[in-house]
C-alpha cells in the first residue's frame, strides 16, 4: 500500500488500524513526509488561518517527588539545583507576560509536595481575578480527582499531562516501578470529565520506543481525542540513567505533528521547545508541518537554567521580552502571525 494513500485515508476516516500505523512508520519517505506536512498545513490554515497561539509558561518549581528515568529534574538527580517560586514571584511573571501580550498562563512544575492543590487553587483564583480575560493552564502532574476538581472550580481552564506512552510495557521501562500507567491514564480521563481542555503527549524516540508503541499512541489519540497534544523529541540529560541514549528523530517528530493534525484537525498542537532545541528551525518547521501553538518561557531568567528537563534547552539565557520578539520574528519569517487571544479549543 502506498503511504500517500494511507495519509489520504487518515484524512478521510480520521483513524487507521494498528497494522496500518506500524506499516506507515516503517516505510514513509521524505516525499511522504512532505505530503503529510502539506496536507496538515492546509488543514491548520483552513481552521486557524495564519495565526499562531502563544502560551507563556511559568516553571514555578523544579522540585519533584517522581523519578522518571528520562527527566533532568527527577528526584535522584542530586546535581539539580532546586528552586521554588512563591505566589508573588509567579504573579510578577504573569504581569510581565500580560504586558508582553500573553493571554494564556501555563503553570508548570515538578510534583512538588509543598505546592499542594489548595495552595495552587488560591493562586489560580488570584490570577483569574487579576486577569479575567486570560486562560490558566496547569501542568503539575498526577493528582487525585478531588484536587483536579478543586483546581477546576478555582478557574483553571486547561491541563497538560503527557501520557508519555500508551504502551504499558514501554511505560514500565521509562518509569520506576512505583509509578503506574493506569493511574496516569486515569488522571487524563478525569481531567477531561471535569471539563478541562486536556493535553496528552509523548516524546519521540524515547528509549525502547518501537513503531508499535507509536501506533498505540496514535490509537490512543484517536480514541481519547485530547484537545491538545504535546510532542517533542526525546533529548538525553547528562545526569539521568538515559544519558547515553540517542536523541529522538527530528524528522519523525515533524511527521507525527502532521499526522496528529490530519487526524484531529481542530487540535491545539505546539511546536515544542524540545523541537526548537534539536533543530534551530524546529519551531518554524513544526508550524509548517501543522503545529499552531508556541509556548515560550515566562520564568525569571535567574531560574531558567535550573528547569533543565534535557541538555541544551533553548531560551535559558533570554528574557520574556526577548523570547516574545524572537518568536514574533520567527513566525513572520514563515508568513505566520502571533495571535493575541486566549486561543481556546473549538470544534
Ligand atoms: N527529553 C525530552 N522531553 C522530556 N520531557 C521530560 N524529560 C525529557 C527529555 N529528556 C518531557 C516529558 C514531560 C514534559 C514536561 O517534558 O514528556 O511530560
Ligand atoms: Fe526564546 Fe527565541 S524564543 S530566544
Amino acid at each position: 500500500m502506498e503511504i500517500r494513500k494511507l495519509i489520504d485515508k487518515l484524512n478521510e476516516n480520521k483513524t487507521l488500524g494498528k497494522d496500518e500505523w506500524i506499516y506507515l512508520f516503517g516505510n514513509y519517505t521524505d516525499e511522504d513526509r512532505a505530503y503529510a506536512a502539506d496536507t496538515a498545513r492546509k488543514l491548520s490554515l483552513e481552521k486557524f488561518e495564519n495565526k499562531i497561539f502563544i502560551r507563556g509558561i511559568v516553571e514555578f518549581s523544579n522540585i519533584c517527588k517522581n523519578d522518571c528515568l528520562y527527566c533532568g529534574i527527577r528526584r535522584s538527580n542530586s546535581c539539580a539545583q532546586r528552586y521554588r517560586l512563591d505566589e508573588d514571584d509567579i504573579m510578577e511573571c504573569c504581569a510581565e507576560g500580560y504586558e508582553t501580550g500573553y493571554r494564556t498562563f501555563v503553570l508548570q512544575s515538578g510534583e512538588d509536595g509543598a505546592w499542594g492543590a489548595e495552595r495552587l487553587a488560591k493562586l489560580v483564583c488570584r490570577i483569574k481575578e487579576s486577569y479575567p480575560d486570560c486562560a490558566v493552564t496547569l501542568s503539575v502532574g498526577e493528582l487525585e480527582y478531588d484536587e483536579y476538581k478543586l483546581l477546576r472550580d478555582a478557574g483553571a481552564d486547561r491541563y497538560l499531562l503527557r501520557h508519555e506512552t500508551a504502551n504499558k510495557e514501554h511505560y514500565g521501562k521509562l518509569h520506576p516501578a512505583e509509578m503506574s500507567f493506569e493511574h496516569r491514564m486515569n488522571c487524563l480521563r478525569q481531567l477531561k470529565e471535569l471539563g478541562y481542555q486536556t493535553g496528552a503527549g509523548i516524546m519521540v524516540g524515547s528509549p525502547f520506543q518501537t513503531h508499535e508503541c507509536l501506533a498505540d499512541d496514535m490509537l490512543f489519540f484517536a480514541d481519547f481525542k485530547p484537545q491538545m497534544i504535546g510532542i517533542g523529541p526525546f533529548l538525553p540529560h547528562k545526569d539521568t540513567p538515559f544519558r547515553g541514549e540517542p536523541k529522538g528523530s527530528y524528522e519523525l517528530t515533524l511527521m507525527l505533528l502532521s499526522l496528529c493534525r490530519i487526524m484531529l484537525p481542530n487540535l491545539l498542537l505546539p511546536a515544542t521547545t524540545a523541537l526548537g532545541t534539536i533543530n534551530p528551525r524546529g519551531r518554524e518547521e513544526g508550524v509548517l508541518a501543522g503545529a499552531n501553538v508556541v509556548m515560550p518561557n515566562l520564568s525569571p531568567t535567574a531560574v531558567r537554567k535550573k528547569y533543565m528537563l534535557y541538555d541544551n534547552k533553548i531560551c535559558t539565557e533570554d528574557s520574556t521580552t526577548e523570547c516574545r520578539h524572537c518568536l514574533q520574528a520567527r513566525m513572520k519569517s514563515i508568513g505566520y502571525e502571533v495571535s493575541i487571544s486566549r486561543g481556546d479549543y473549538s470544534e
